[in-house]
């Protein structure tokens, strides 16, 4: 159960066919979901799904919000909330949903918001390689976008040997092969190595992108996971 507000008062809306109340109520909300994100999430977890990883998904979530004409405040709202009770980490499917439905009813938040940002966390997750995704929102898909960008590039070579090391990954066996997950519960109990990982989801994800905006933020970061793949290789096998 989350926790109500205590400044309930700041966000509630005074009239809700006046522009500038909704409008104070929904700023008011933002501000009130950041402290909540930052507070459940932390700044010193070490796993790569900190506070930190959440602002940068807001931040590009809401650029390609902009480029493709979503609506921000449940682009925003959805990316805050998106990596509370994490399937990865709570075991369960609908911890996350039902934490950011309750925080956001919380607050007094209109109901077709709360249902559509519980629902694009429900579905936005990759659970696998061979896993079939449910088709989301245009919200949906700039918050899915965005948060695999962050898988990919600089910061998703390095998240990815954080979650490595914190689910005791080895960082490379090359008598291991990548295996393309077919069930969620494989994908999320894998044992496989930090490397195999690239295989197995972030090379896949510059083709998966919803978005035409989050297709040409991928291109640059795509390339970096194959130059830092090639460069591994060449290290590992003494080529240079
Ligand atoms: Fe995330």
């Amino acid at each position: 159960m989350v926790r109500r507000m205590t400044s309930a008062g700041q966000t509630r809306m005074t009239d809700p066919d006046d522009r500038a109340s909704i409008d104070r109520f929904r700023a008011g909300v933002i501000r009130e979901t950041t402290l909540f994100a930052r507070k459940e999430l932390g700044v010193e977890e070490s796993t790569g799904h900190d506070w930190w990883h959440v602002d940068r998904v807001r931040m590009v979530a809401l650029n390609i919000a902009e480029c493709e004409g979503a609506d921000p405040y449940i682009v925003e709202l959805a990316a805050l909330l998106h990596d509370i009770e994490d399937y990865k980490f709570s075991g369960s499917d609908e911890a996350g949903p039902r934490a950011a439905a309750e925080w956001l009813i919380s607050l007094g938040v209109e109901d077709e918001v709360t249902k559509e940002v519980a629902g694009i966390i429900r579905w936005m997750s990759f659970r696998g390689a061979k896993v079939e995704e449910v088709p989301l929102s245009l919200e949906g898909e700039c918050v899915q976008d965005a948060d695999r960008l962050d898988a990919i590039g600089a910061i998703g070579i390095a998240r990815v040997f954080a979650y490595g090391g914190h689910v005791k990954r080895p960082i490379h066996n090359p008598d291991m092969a990548p295996d393309l997950h077919t069930s969620a519960e494989s994908y999320v109990t894998s044992k496989g190595t930090s490397i195999n990982h690239f295989h197995e989801k972030l090379l896949l994800l510059k083709e998966r992108m919803k978005t035409p905006t989050g297709r040409r933020y991928a291109d640059s970061r795509h390339e970096r996971l194959v130059e830092f793949l090639r460069d591994f290789d060449a290290e590992w096998t003494g080529a240079k």
